[in-house]
């Protein structure tokens, strides 16, 4: 802080030694009151102007110069010292005008007083230059501030740079985030090959349009399409050309869609298709439209290739009380269109469709199916040769299977094991009818080629290649658990389990059962010489289980074991 300070030091004083004498005089003297005058300039203004170092030189105080210096150095060390002379400005106002050019404070303080004479020759001692020095310093304070802003401005601008440039940089990050995490979303949401939806996403979709379906209370119905002999495009021209195939399916899918009806791909060559607000017959008309454009498509580059498909139609709720019962029912209708010649379009409440259902278990897949005929064939086969093996295959079937899942075998196991059971005596069909269908006791020659069915069975077996699981089982069903069986003379659980079930149940379901030379015997009787034979002939395991399983389904047995 720079501080002016004038004081008309001579005046004052005059005033005092004029006044002083006339009025006060003899009490204060006029050096008294210089003295008085000099403190208050020294020690009380300093005190109420902060940052200002004062000195005063009046006419009379001008050799106070020194110690005022040195008071003012101690009590402001930042203040300017400016002396100002009046009647005795001689060597003494000079030096001190001197004294303050070199003096490393930086406050200005001036003290005029007297008459212009005075004040020109202040200026001519070196005023005027203290005052320049006090300017000049000033000025390259202020330059030195400005520089340092200027500076702190090139620093700030560097780093508004810098931050425009991560702020670019971040911006650039944020956008191939955002572009990678659209594409994942994309991902997560398309079929990478064909740009339809994936199986998740469609069967999503689905299930809302079923919701909305139920709310609006309006049809909504589903195309299951299946591109015809894909697999015969694939062995016959390769993967490549199939997945370009695939490709232009869906585009021809997508564009023979209305706005609001979706596509997705549910799996190899198949395609679901969603049409809300529409019921079957507007669906048979688009699904009809769908199956010409197809065959009209000349696929790949060359358009040399040509397809047709398959598509079933369903509608819901009136296929199906859930999104998944009206997709099944869309997929039968679409099986059923294949079976019955392909490139053809099928509603699942078309009679053909109906009729095929009625004959299938719809818990079943369709290679259950398949396998399910196969094993009613053989075993029409066998009843052909041996009425009475034919249903005690059906009764051996459903009580293994009920041990199984007693056993603690899970329900595709234990599927198996019943099929096991059902066909467990079909290489009698290998029997030849003089020893199978022999009424009196067979000879030790006759039963040696009897006692070869459970190998003849094993051999039919392994011809169907989804039954090799259980050809193990056929074969060793006539074991024992303590070794004395047949053909392979296997003991205890080196015997197959299904095996066992069965040699257990097959035993328990002959002493049941009428024979021509005796009648049948009561469960009771039945399960107690099972129990007998538990640990010898049978696997104790699987005799408590049979135990377990009788007592269940006939509660009288209950005293009795
Ligand atoms: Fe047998």
């Amino acid at each position: 802080m720079q501080v002016i300070y004038l004081v008309q030091t001579f005046s004052m004083f005059k005033w005092f030694d004029e006044v002083g004498k006339q009025k006060l005089y003899p009490f204060v003297t006029s050096h008294a009151w210089k003295i008085i005058y000099v403190l208050i300039g020294l020690f009380f203004i300093p005190y109420f102007i902060p940052h200002a170092s004062i000195i005063e030189l009046g006419s009379y105080a001008a050799l106070s110069a020194v110690p005022v210096s040195v008071a003012a150095l101690l009590k402001h060390r930042r203040g300017s010292i400016i002396a100002s002379a009046v009647l005795m400005a001689g060597l003494a106002v000079f030096n001190a005008f001197q004294f303050g050019l070199s003096w490393p404070q930086d406050l200005l303080v001036s003290w005029f007083s007297g008459g212009l004479g005075i004040f020109i020759y202040g200026f001519a001692v070196g005023q005027f230059s203290l005052m320049r020095k006090e300017l000049a310093k000033s000025h390259k304070e202020t330059e030195a501030a400005h520089n340092e802003l200027l500076m702190q401005h090139h620093a700030l601008m560097n780093a508004y740079e810098e931050v425009k440039t991560i702020e670019e940089e971040m911006r650039e990050v944020s956008e191939a985030a955002l572009e990678a995490n659209e594409q994942l979303t994309e991902m997560a949401l398309k079929d990478p090959l064909t740009g339809v939806y994936n199986h998740r996403t469609i069967y999503d979709i689905l299930q809302q349009n079923c919701i909305d379906s139920t709310y609006f209370q309006r049809p909504c119905a589903v195309l299951f399409f299946d591109l015809d002999h894909f697999k015969a495009l694939n062995d016959g021209y390769g993967h490549t050309v199939g997945d370009q195939v695939l490709k232009e399916l869906a585009e021809l899918l997508r564009e023979n869609l209305r706005m609001g009806d979706n596509v997705g791909r549910w799996g190899g060559e198949e395609f679901i298709i969603i049409l809300p607000e529409t019921d079957s017959e507007a669906a048979l008309v688009i699904a009809e439209r769908i199956r010409e454009k197809v065959v009209q498509h000349p696929f790949t580059e060359t358009g040399s290739i040509c397809m047709t498909c398959s598509i079933g139609v369903a509608e819901y709720p009136l296929n199906g009380e859930t999104a998944a019962d009206v997709l099944n029912a869309a997929d039968q209708a679409m099986y059923v269109a294949k079976k019955t010649g392909r490139n053809k379009v099928l509603s699942s409440l078309d009679p053909e469709v109906t009729l095929y259902t009625m004959h299938t278990d719809k818990t079943e897949s369709r290679d259950e199916t398949l396998l399910q005929g196969v094993i009613i064939a053989l075993n029409a086969l066998l009843a052909l040769r041996d009425t009475d093996t034919g249903s005690h295959t059906s009764r051996v079937s459903e009580l293994v299977y009920k041990i199984a899942i007693a056993m603690g075998l899970n329900e595709s196991e234990s599927r198996m094991a019943a099929v096991a059971g059902q066909l467990h005596d079909i290489g009698k069909i290998g029997v030849p009818d003089a020893i199978l269908l022999k009424p009196g006791k067979l000879t030790e020659a006759e039963w040696t080629i009897m006692k070869l069915h459970p190998q003849y069975g094993e051999k039919i077996i392994r011809t169907i290649p989804t039954l090799n699981t259980i050809a193990g089982a056929v074969r060793s069903h006539h074991e024992r658990w303590d070794g004395d069986g047949y053909p392979d003379k296997l003991s205890d659980e080196t015997i197959p389990l299904v095996a066992r079930i069965i040699a257990v149940v097959d035993s328990y379901d002959a002493m049941i059962s009428d024979r021509p030379y005796r009648k049948a015997q009561t469960s009771e009787f039945a399960l107690k010489e099972i129990m007998n034979c538990a640990g010898s002939q049978f696997d104790p395991k699987v005799v408590e289980a049979l135990r377990s399983v009788l007592r269940t389904e006939i509660p009288q047995l209950e005293e009795a074991a």
